[in-house]
């Protein structure tokens, strides 16, 4: 076994591609950094992710809302900057701080924070706070950006929301989010709703009457639910727009990220017949297992044509439990002849060992 894995690795020296200068191995931050909301920054030409805080670690000292932030100069490896905001004790949002997203404000006016939290009454529900430095400090605003008011399933709170400015129409902002169905046996829906140009309201608050994007396929690998949902624009070059996404849950070694295509925004999604495309591998030596919730940005060091895709994995293979600790992942993606994203990373599991930055 060892000589062969030895026989291996010398045949893989000698017959890879020559590695770049710049490479880097998973994973990016080896401690919990799940739900990672990542964006490159122009003016500070930095890389910045945030991520939700679970209470435990040096720097998640409680379910406060304060969220890390981490930096990275070419996606090597990344380093911690702060927190985003101070502990959240008096406002709208109780707990359950989930799943932040920095992005640029469309409006050009400094940067905007979403994430997660739960109400007074117990319901999860959608929070922005604005900053005029990408670092922050944030200030969140007085009252939720979104709550499920639906008096049908009122229970059903609302989570994972993500940005999408589109280009092609003056700019017009939209947030994205998804009915946190699986929580009481109905769909999980991505949904779609425009937003105001400064991202911090939402001016039609029944979620009746927003748009879904995609549902889960129960009967699929993605189970009982879809989420985590981000939207690259593609569209200037394959055509198309996509919708990275995660599916099965969070705490199993199944979790897996899929990707939909449509060339309107609003209509026409159809899922990839090769999802999901980012999972686990077969075999129980898996170093990383259940990966999801990611970001799929450009490299805008490199400027190649491979988008990034920053997401958490859990790490060994059966570990996946409500409570073990989800690592900062980073591989490539691709958009093949077909016009479909998928891994670079051949066989669509999370990468172990050098590679190199695209
Ligand atoms: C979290 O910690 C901060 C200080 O570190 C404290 O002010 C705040 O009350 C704590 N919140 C909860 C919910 O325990
Ligand atoms: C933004 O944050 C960085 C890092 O904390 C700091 O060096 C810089 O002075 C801040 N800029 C402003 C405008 O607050
Ligand atoms: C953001 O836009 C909304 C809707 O136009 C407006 O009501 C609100 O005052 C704006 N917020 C800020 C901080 O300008
Ligand atoms: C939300 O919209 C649906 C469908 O248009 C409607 O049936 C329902 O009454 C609305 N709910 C609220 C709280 O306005």
């Amino acid at each position: 076994m060892l000589l062969s894995i030895a026989l291996l690795v010398m045949l893989l020296s000698i017959t890879a591609t020559p590695i770049s200068s710049l490479t880097y191995t998973n994973a990016l931050i080896s401690t919990d950094a799940p739900d990672p909301g990542c964006m490159y920054d122009p003016p500070t030409k930095q890389f910045y992710c945030a991520h939700t805080c679970n209470g435990e670690g040096a720097l998640c000292t409680n379910d406060s809302g304060n969220f890390p932030i981490y930096s990275s100069s070419d996606l090597t490896s990344f380093s911690y900057v702060g927190v985003a905001q101070p502990p959240y004790t008096d406002g709208w949002a109780k707990d359950r701080f989930w799943a932040p997203e920095l992005h640029t404000s469309p409006n050009g006016e400094g940067y905007v924070l979403f994430h997660t939290a739960g109400n007074e009454e117990g319901n999860l529900c959608l929070g922005v706070s604005t900053s005029m430095n990408i670092t922050g400090p944030y200030t969140p605003s007085d009252e939720p950006l979104l709550c499920n008011s639906d008096e049908h399933n009122p229970n059903v709170g609302l989570i994972d929301s993500t940005l999408f400015v589109d280009k092609d129409d003056s700019n017009k902002p939209y947030l994205i989010y998804k009915v946190d169905g699986n929580s009481n046996g109905t769909p999980s829906d991505i949904k779609i709703v425009s937003l105001s140009n400064n991202a911090t309201f939402v001016s039609d608050k029944n979620v009746t009457n927003h748009v879904t994007l995609i549902s889960n396929d129960v009967n699929s690998w993605e189970g009982p639910c879809t989420e985590g949902p981000w939207v690259y624009d593609d569209r200037s070059k394959s055509g198309y727009l996509f919708l990275f996404y995660s599916g099965s849950m969070y705490n199993v070694v199944s979790y897996s990220v899929g990707v939909a295509r449509s060339k309107s925004l609003l209509h026409g999604w159809e899922k990839s017949p090769h999802n999901p495309i980012l999972h686990v591998g077969g075999s129980e030596d898996s170093g990383f297992s259940g990966p999801g919730h990611c970001s799929v940005i450009e490299n805008e060091i490199t400027d190649g044509d491979e988008l990034a895709m920053i997401y958490h994995a859990h790490v060994g293979y059966n570990v996946p439990t409500v409570d073990s600790e989800r690592y900062l992942m980073l591989d490539f993606v691709r958009i093949n002849e077909e016009g479909w994203p998928e891994m670079v990373n051949g066989d669509g599991t999370p990468s172990e060992d050098e590679q190199e930055i695209l």
